[in-house]
This record gives structure tokens, C-alpha cells and sequence, in this order.
């Protein structure tokens, strides 16, 4: 629902800080937030963007336990690399905190003390995974067991990551603790419970009747939740790790984190605006926007909203929740654990001063309405023909011919010939439409509309051709690069929120100082008689060997999570001594190594085995070029029935050894034997 409103509130989900920030949560959440604080901004309004880490949660303990420090060493870690990487991208956070500080602790502990003198929780008894040995209750995550869908042995308690079933921890077979290894029982343990089914009317006719302008894939989420019924859900945990539960006799408990992890936003704006934050959280005619992916969405839209309601003390709703979808990486999904990412700390050292390439990439890819994916290759066709071949050559050309015509400086429009407003009729269009799709979350649509500036300045320069009219009509000259170095002037307004390094570099090459939103669409916005910068290029061109180096980086990662992962077969049944001595092994040399023809597979082998060479029909063509093989020495089975392949006798078979990626490699000695050696 449309509303009047003075101020807004822009909120980013809080990062688990157990490892850093990579491309799928910039696209999904703090690009798109930047780019819509920074317009906000420029158009003057009164705007907060919030964020910080989340600090707490079972995988937090796990990385810990895994490292053998304390969870507070891996969020101080972690929040300076994700505090840092995200200053340097140009994340404009107003305050950037944690929810280990202490105002944070204090703002969660309060909030749950207000709930619980309310009355607004029920107290419930279950049982839960309880480690004897260590003397704990035992998170989802670290009880593990045999997937009862799949039968891999390494289920955790919420999921099975061999087949993706989402699991309970009483689904697993032989489940045990991650701690001791110890078996699981279960004891009976107490917890309190938000009643969602109380908040359940007021969710629906406030997302259901009063939102349908929401994006659908947010819409559709909240209504299936809400058609399904809403049930109480747990709002504290057995764990040492957490904020305590600030009741008497709640020993060893703490606030589950996504309970205190929102109420995050509220400490951070509090830790920001220690005297104002209220007038941002409790005020009608404040706006609240909650930047998340899309599996935060029941968070932020079902279980906070309904903290908030049970709070009451006029504490406003989110406004919208633009949720987006994932981005994949190179056709997988991002997965953390399998280091299946582009990590934004290891971005910015690789690519130094191309935070902006980045920034366009994610958002001109951005995963909006559907899943997307991130490719090496889109990112290099997208710096090298979109940026460095439209916008930075337009700039470039408008810049260079000021230099080479006026000596760098912005010359007057011609008295006869004044500046050029057909072109600036266009820009009005671009933007009517750029500011509709800013003010809608359609940042891939508007980042279109800003890059079509550039092409109207592109396609101008080339229909007017004013290095034509240089040495005949100097005012006509004057006149087109007046109207080209204004149109750079409206590109560094234009682009300020999605690519602020550039916009701001472009800014000061053309001397245009503190633009605004409302100076897009002017033709007068720099001054004739202003000395431009020596040009210098806006972006440059991503060479292939930047790129093959990337892709080398992730045929690593995905090497070593297949060995990683590898289980070697179960051993076979036993064979008698006597009869595995029946099998004639030896090293023959090879001689000769070709591919047998229309058979993609097979390699026909010539090889000295000591007596007399022998042919030897082999399935490794996959895995060898044959010349690499002549002259190799490999072991073999010589008292194998002679076997046809593709009409070739084939006296033997080669031995290989099949790797975890079902490659093929042959076995031979490990230094020279006499061909014909026997294999003992
Ligand atoms: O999914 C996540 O990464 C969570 N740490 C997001 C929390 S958002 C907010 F509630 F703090
Ligand atoms: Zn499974």
C-alpha cells in the first residue's frame, strides 16, 4: 500500500559471520540495497542503510570447533574481512556493527524480557538430540547419521547434502554426535514459543490484502505459509553460544538466532542514532525496506513481523521485501562449505580498482524474478563490450576530441546552433523510466536505462561526426561536443548509484561538483570555459589470461571437493590365494599406441612383453593421447582369453586405476623393469 512518508529505512540481512561474503549474497542483497540508498540519497531524502554481521548460530560453533578456537575468534575474523571487502566494493552502510556488541545483546535480551512479562510466549516440553558423553543437547547440525533417502553416511540433522533432502534429526539412521561421535539419545528439554498462529489474521490481511504490490515470489511464499497455518515456533536453543535467555532458571539457554539476529537491525540503528532511532522504527511515516535473499523471507515477512506485533509499542512493518532469487556459480549452486564461490575479499585483490566491473555484472545478471548464474565468460563480455565498448568509449571520445578542438575546454554552444535538444528529449524519456524501475526495485531494468545514455551519446557522436566538421564549421563543433560533454555530465548522475568509483571519477575528470538526482536530465550542467582533466580511461579491457586464471582457480576447487568426497568402494569378498597366483601380471613396454578407428574409447597397443609382442585393445582414449604413451612401461594381465574388440584380438588387459572424477590412469612401475618382469 502506498503511504505518505518522510523517511526511510533500508535494511540489509546480517551475514552469518563464519566465512566471508561472496557474489550470490552481494547480487541477492547489498548491491541492490546500495543501489537504492545512493538514489535515495541523491534525490536528497532522508534515508538509513543498516547492516552487520550475525554472530551467532550453531555453524559458528561448528567452524570453531572444526579450527579449535572460541566462536568469538571466527566472528572477529569474519566481520573484519565482511566489514572491510564490503567498504572497499562502496557498500554504503551507515553503520556496519555486529550482534556481539553489547547494545545488541542488551536490545535482543530486553526484547525477549518484554515478550516474556507480556505474556506473549508459551513454555513447551520436547524432546531433543542429547550427547550423554559431552553433557549437551545437540543442534540439528551437529547430530549426523545415514540419510534414510540416499544411504550416504554423512546426513547432518536438518539435511543431507549428498541427495539435499531436508531431514530431521530423528529421520537418521544411527544418528551420533558431531562432538563425541557418541550415539544419540533423547531427552525431554523446555522451551518458549512464539505463538505465530496468534499473529496469523493480522499476517494475512496485512501481506495478503495489504501488499499485493509485493514481488510474487515474496507474495507467493508468505501466502503459501499463511494458507498452511502457522504453528508456535521455538524461540530459544540448548547452546552455550548465543544470547542467554534473561529468565531465571534459563541456564545453558539462549535466544535462538533467528530471533535476535533482526532484532540486530534495531541495536545497530540504535548503536547509530542513540538519540533519534526511535522516530526510524516507531514512526508511520517511516518507510522500512529489508533487503534479503529468498530464503530469509518467512524471517522477515512471518516471524519478525510477528515479534514486532507482539511487541507493539507502535513498531512499523517492512514496506516491501524485495527478496531475490540465487545466483549460481558457473551452472552450481554457491555453497560455502564447498568453497564453490567468488569470494568478494579474493575479487578485490585479483581485480584491484575494478569494484565497478563487479557491481555491473551482478546487477545487469541480477537474480530478480528467477535463479541466475554467474559465469567468468558473461563477466568478461559484459566489462569488455558493455563498459569499456559503450559507456567508457563515449566518455573517452567526448573527452579526447574537447582536448584535440577546444584544449580541454568545454566550449560554448554555438550562438546559431544551440545545444542539441532532440537529444536531451530522449534522456527525459530514459529517465521517466529509469527512475520508475529504481523506485520499484528493478535495478537490472534501470541499470538498461542508464546504459542507454551512454549508447544516445555514442550514437550521436557518430551520426553527427563532428572530427568531419572540424575544419569547416568550428561553432557547429562547439554546439556537439557542448551537447556530448553534458550528456557525460547526466551519465555521472545517472550512474552514481550503480557504479559509484566511475560515476565519481567521470565527475571529476568534467569538473562537475556535488551533482543531485534532480540535475539528471539537464543540459547546462557543466559550465563552457570549464578546463576538463586529462582524459583517462573509465574501464579497460579483461584479458583472457585474467579470466582463464579464474577458471583455473574453480577446476581446483571443484578437483578437490570430488577427492574430498570420494568413498572408496567397499572391499570385495576374498579370494583364494592360489587362484589370484593364477593371474599372470607383467610390465611389457609399449611400442606402439593408436586410436582404433569409429571406437571413441578403445587404444590398440603394440607392446614388448619380454617374449614377443603382443597386441593389447585397451578403453582409456578418453584419457591419453597415444603418442604419450609409446615408450611408457604399464602393467598388464597376460593369461587373459584372447578377446575381440572391434574386430581387433586383443591378448591382455592393461591395468588403470579409475580417480575420483572417473578419469583413467595406467598403472606402471614406479622406476625401469626389463619388459616382462613379473608383478609380485
Ligand atoms: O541467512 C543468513 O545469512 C542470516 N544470517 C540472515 C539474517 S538476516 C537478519 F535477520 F538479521
Ligand atoms: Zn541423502
Amino acid at each position: 500500500m502506498e503511504k505518505n512518508f518522510k523517511r526511510t529505512l533500508i535494511t540489509t540481512a546480517l551475514p552469518y559471520a563464519n566465512g566471508p561474503v561472496h557474489i550470490g549474497h552481494l547480487a541477492g542483497v547489498y548491491v541492490p540495497a546500495d543501489i537504492y540508498a545512493r538514489y535515495l540519497r541523491a534525490q536528497g531524502r532522508d534515508v538509513i542503510m543498516i547492516g552487520g554481521s550475525d554472530e551467532h548460530g550453531v555453524p559458528i560453533t561448528i567452524k570453531a570447533r572444526e579450527e579449535g578456537v572460541t566462536p568469538q575468534d571466527i566472528v572477529d575474523r569474519y566481520h573484519n574481512i565482511i566489514k572491510d571487502s564490503m567498504a572497499e566494493l562502496g557498500i554504503s552502510f551507515d553503520i556496519y556493527s555486529r550482534t556481539t556488541s553489547d547494545i545488541h545483546r542488551q536490545t535482543a535480551s530486553e526484547f525477549f524480557r518484554h515478550l516474556y512479562d507480556n505474556g506473549q510466549f508459551e513454555q513447551q516440553t520436547s524432546m531433543q538430540p542429547y550427547d550423554e558423553q559431552a553433557g549437551e543437547f545437540l543442534a540439528d547440525r551437529y547430530v549426523m547419521g545415514t540419510c534414510p533417502h540416499c544411504g550416504s553416511d554423512r546426513a547432518y540433522g536438518d539435511q543431507c547434502e549428498a541427495c539435499g533432502s531436508s531431514l530431521n534429526a530423528t529421520d537418521l539412521i544411527n544418528p551420533h554426535s558431531r562432538l563425541t561421535s557418541a550415539p544419540v539419545t533423547m531427552r525431554s528439554t523446555s522451551h518458549w514459543y512464539l505463538p505465530l498462529n496468534k499473529w496469523e489474521n493480522n499476517l494475512r490481511s496485512w501481506i495478503l490484502d495489504g501488499h499485493k504490490e509485493w514481488k510474487t515470489n515474496v507474495y507467493g511464499q508468505c501466502k503459501s505459509w499463511l494458507d498452511l497455518g502457522l504453528q508456535p515456533r521455538a524461540v530459544s536453543r540448548d547452546l552455550k553460544w548465543g544470547v542467554p535467555v534473561p529468565v531465571e532458571g534459563a541456564e545453558g539457554k539462549v535466544l535462538y538466532v533467528w530471533f535476535d539476529a533482526p532484532i540486530g537491525y534495531i541495536s545497530n540503528t540504535k548503536e547509530l542514532l542513540p538519540d533519534s532511532w526511535e522516530k526510524y522504527w516507531k514512526d508511520p511515516e517511516t518507510r522500512i525496506i529489508n533487503f534479503i535473499g529468498k530464503d530469509n523471507i518467512v524471517f522477515h515477512c512471518i516471524v519478525f513481523p510477528a515479534m514486532l506485533m507482539a511487541y507493539g509499542d507502535n513498531y512499523q512493518l517492512p514496506d516491501n521485501v524485495p527478496a531475490n532469487e540465487f545466483l549460481n556459480l558457473e551452472g552450481d549452486k554457491i555453497s560455502t562449505s564447498r568453497n564453490w564461490a567468488v569470494w568478494l575479499h579474493e575479487y578485490l585483490r585479483d581485480f584491484p580498482g575494478k569494484q565497478d566491473v563487479l557491481r555491473y555484472v551482478l546487477t545487469a545478471n541480477a537474480p530478480e524474478s528467477k535463479d541466475n548464474d554467474f559465469t567468468w565468460a558473461d563477466f568478461q563480455a559484459r566489462n569488455n563490450n558493455e563498459l569499456v565498448a559503450i559507456f567508457g568509449n563515449f566518455v573517452n571520445r567526448a573527452m579526447v576530441l574537447t582536448h584535440k578542438y577546444f584544449a580541454g575546454q568545454v566550449p560554448a554552444a554555438g550562438q546559431l546552433l544551440p545545444i542539441d535538444t532532440a537529444v536531451f528529449e530522449d534522456l527525459a524519456r530514459i529517465k521517466t523510466s529509469l527512475e520508475s524501475n529504481l523506485e520499484t526495485f528493478h535495478f537490472r531494468e534501470a541499470l538498461k536505462d542508464a546504459m542507454e545514455i551512454a549508447r544516445l551519446g555514442n550514437k550521436y557522436l557518430q551520426e553527427t561526426e563532428p572530427w568531419k566538421l572540424a575544419k569547416t564549421d568550428m561553432e557547429r563543433v562547439a554546439t556537439i561536443l557542448n551537447t556530448a560533454l553534458q550528456i557525460c555530465a547526466n551519465l555521472a548522475v545517472a550512474f552514481e548509484p550503480f557504479l559509484p568509483f566511475s560515476a565519481g571519477k567521470l565527475a571529476a575528470m568534467i569538473g562537475l561538483t556535488n551533482p543531485t538526482w534532480a540535475d539528471l536530465g539537464r543540459t547546462d550542467l557543466i559550465a563552457p570555459g570549464t578546463q576538463l582533466a586529462t582524459p583517462e580511461l573509465l574501464f579497460e579491457k579483461i584479458d583472457d589470461e585474467a579470466i582463464q586464471a579464474q577458471l583455473d582457480r574453480l577446476a581446483r576447487i571443484k578437483e578437490e571437493n570430488r577427492i574430498k568426497n570420494f568413498k572408496a568402494a567397499p572391499q570385495a569378498p576374498d579370494v583364494d590365494f592360489d587362484t589370484f597366483m593364477k593371474a599372470d601380471l607383467r610390465v611389457g613396454t609399449v611400442i606402439e599406441c593408436e586410436k582404433v578407428p569409429k571406437a571413441d574409447k578403445l587404444l590398440k597397443f603394440l607392446i614388448d612383453d619380454g617374449l614377443e609382442r603382443r597386441t593389447i585393445v585397451s578403453g582409456i582414449a578418453k584419457h591419453y593421447k597415444p603418442e604419450d604413451l609409446i615408450g611408457k612401461q604399464i602393467c598388464f594381465i597376460a593369461n587373459l582369453p584372447v578377446r575381440k574388440l572391434k574386430g581387433i584380438p586383443s591378448q591382455g588387459m592393461i591395468l588403470s586405476a579409475e580417480n575420483a572424477d572417473g578419469s583413467l590412469v595406467v598403472i606402471g612401475p614406479t622406476a625401469p623393469v626389463v619388459p616382462g618382469a613379473q608383478v609380485k
